[in-house]
Order: C-alpha cells, then structure tokens, then sequence
C-alpha cells in the first residue's frame, strides 16, 4: 500500500517569524496523521522551519534548487546546500518555474540527479496547460514530460521520486479537476513509469494531484485508487485549513 504524501507549497510567502507561528500551530493539529505532511517553503525560512519542525512529523522541503554544486551562479542554491541544513526534499520543476524562469525538462532532470546525488528526495511536478488539453494534448504532454523527468534514473531512485500531476489551469484558480479526471491523468502517468520501469516501480511510486486543493474537496481527491495526496498551494498558508488537508481521512 502506498503512504499519502500531503505536501504544502507556500511559493513566495511568510516571513520567519511567520513559518515559525506556523509550525507550532500545525504541530499538533497533524501530530496524529499517518500521512506523509511535508511543507516546502522559502528559502529564507528553510533554517528556522527545520528548527522549529525538530522532533515532530513536519518535514521540510524547498522550492527549487541549481542542479550544479557550487560555482558562478549569482542567487542560486545548490542541493548540497539544502542538504547541508538538513533539508529532505525539493519541489521540482513547478509549472511556475517552466513558466516564469525557464525550466525546461532538460533543467528538471539534471535537478532530480542532482537532488539524488545528495540525498534529496525530489516533488517533481508535471501538468498540462488549457489550451493542451482542449487539444486534447494532456495525456501526451504528461506522460512525456514524465518521461523526460526521470530519463536515466534508476529504478530505486524512481521509486523514491514523488510526482505531483499539476493541470496548470486549476493553479490557484479554484479550478479543481474532477477525481475521475485527474485520477485517470494519474493512472497515465503510473501506465507510463510501468512500461519503462517496470510493475513494482510504477505500482510504489507515489503520485500526488496539485490545482486548487482544500479540505473541501480533499477527501474526495485522496480517496480515489491512484491518487497518493496533494501539493497544496493557497490552501497550505493557513495552518487549520491545511491540517483539514492532511486529516481528510480522520
Ligand atoms: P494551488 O497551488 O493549491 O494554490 O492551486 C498548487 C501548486 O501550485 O502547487
């Protein structure tokens, strides 16, 4: 059985003090979940999140990351660095980072090696646009972007990839994808990981659903048979409503 990864993604929002506040009051709230509850946050926060997520079961993620390890690259962090202060995971190559800052999934999949050569475990992000998918384009774009993600990984490292199938046009909209819809966008990505890695890997990795996900319609997402848990953007800022998120099955 596949573990339920719900995982918050504050993008560029709350100051330290602010995370701080936030952790202690999302601490006990999910103290009891048997899911996976992961919060990826800023940069400047990530110190004082770890610090403040010690000895409880929040796990701290960043954002994004260089997929060199060191050198003449102004204003990027590399993922020894993250890695340094004890950061476990990293979301990459969020549609915002493909839209506004050139990732490519050439810069993704060097990420994801990069990530793995130092013990980061990688949220790598796939998703259609409206306009693919009115195309009827979405299953093609997914799945090869999928695909391009994880080319030359091996198959224990795609297992530990968590994917988050993200349809750009339900970001922050409050578009939701139907259950039906993304779980079979989901199924796709899982049919596509099976025919280059095999049953095992495709049936153990987890592949979560992001695009305007709350505690109203999280139960229902959850539940179906191949969704593995969110990437929880607006709904992550507010600790009460994102605990809701995380015991949708309490
Ligand atoms: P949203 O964002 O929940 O605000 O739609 C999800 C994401 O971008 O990861």
């Amino acid at each position: 059985m596949r573990k339920k990864v719900i995982a918050g993604n504050w993008k560029m929002n709350m100051l330290p003090n602010e995370a701080i506040e936030y952790i202690n009051q999302l601490t006990p709230l999910v103290k009891d979940s048997k899911n996976e509850v992961i919060l990826c946050v800023p940069y400047t926060d990530l110190f004082y999140a770890l610090l403040t997520a010690q000895n409880t079961n929040i796990k701290i993620g960043a954002q994004n990351m260089h997929f060199e390890e060191k050198g003449a690259y102004t204003g990027e962090v590399s993922a020894k660095m993250l890695k340094s202060i004890n950061v476990e995971y990293v979301i990459i190559g969020h549609s915002e980072r493909r839209q506004y800052f050139n990732e490519t999934d050439e810069t993704v999949n060097k990420k994801i090696k990069a990530a793995f050569e130092n013990g980061l475990k990688p949220i790598v992000c796939v998703g259609e646009t409206l306009e693919q998918r009115e195309e009827g384009k979405a299953v093609e774009v997914i799945t090869k972007q999928t695909e391009l993600a994880l080319e030359g990984l091996t198959k224990e490292e795609v297992k530990s990839t968590i994917i988050a199938y993200e349809p750009i046009w339900a970001i922050g909209t409050g578009k939701t994808a139907t259950s039906e819809d993304a779980n079979n966008a989901i199924k796709e990505i899982r049919n596509k990981i099976e025919q280059i890695y095999g049953k095992e890997v495709a049936e153990d990795v987890i592949i979560q659903y992001g695009g305007s996900v709350k505690s109203k319609n999280a139960k229902e997402l959850f539940t179906m048979s191949d969704i593995d848990g969110g990437l929880v953007g607006g709904a992550s800022l507010d600790p009460e409503e994102f605990s809701k998120i995380v015991n949708y099955d309490i």
